[in-house]
């Protein structure tokens, strides 16, 4: 039978589930998020604030067992767009739609915010995300910022339906 993969928003109560994904996440592919691994030291009510305050989290599971996760946020400088980050898939459960099913859960929610446009920033160098973004009707349009880590972005945007 195929795998059943399920995606949910996280609320409070999914923290430590939100926790330990982005820990495993940060530990699995640290040059590839803009983060500098502050994350580590966070308390409970600090991660209640990351995944509820300017974001949503996205959950991904499958046969039960948490294997992703995903965020959309506001675009900061456009009242019509939102932001992909933070996605992650755990290396075992790559290739088989888990990152497909969390980008069309942020579609829709992007989509009802009213978001005409998704935007997102990915390392240069990071070849697997910017193949499963371009097959997600992404397009490069220009260059980002260097992360904390010294790895050069790429600024990536698609218009919603
Ligand atoms: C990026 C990520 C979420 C994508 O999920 P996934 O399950 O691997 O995605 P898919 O397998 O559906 O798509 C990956 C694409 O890259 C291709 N690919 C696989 N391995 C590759 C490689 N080594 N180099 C280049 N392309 C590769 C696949 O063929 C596929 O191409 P297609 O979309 O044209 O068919 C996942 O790889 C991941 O978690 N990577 C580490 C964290 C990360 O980079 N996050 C993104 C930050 S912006």
């Amino acid at each position: 039978m195929d795998a059943q993969i399920t995606v949910i928003n996280a609320n409070r109560a999914d923290v430590e589930r939100v926790r330990s994904l982005r820990l495993a996440a940060l530990a699995d592919s640290p040059l590839d998020f803009a983060s500098d691994g502050d994350e580590t030291t966070w308390n409970a009510s600090a991660w209640g604030d990351w995944l509820t305050i300017a974001r949503a989290v996205w959950l991904a599971a499958r046969d039960e067992q948490d294997v992703g996760l995903a965020a959309l946020e506001d675009a900061w400088d456009e009242a019509d767009a939102c932001y992909v980050a933070s996605v992650w898939v755990t290396p075992t459960a790559r290739g088989i739609g888990v990152a497909d099913a969390l980008l069309e859960a942020l579609i829709a929610d992007a989509s009802r915010r009213a978001a005409r446009r998704l935007h997102l920033d990915v390392v240069a160098t990071n070849t697997r995300a910017r193949a499963f973004y371009q097959r997600h009707g992404f397009r490069t349009v220009g260059e980002a910022r260097h992360t904390p880590r010294g790895t050069r972005e790429i600024a990536m945007t698609r218009p919603l339906p």
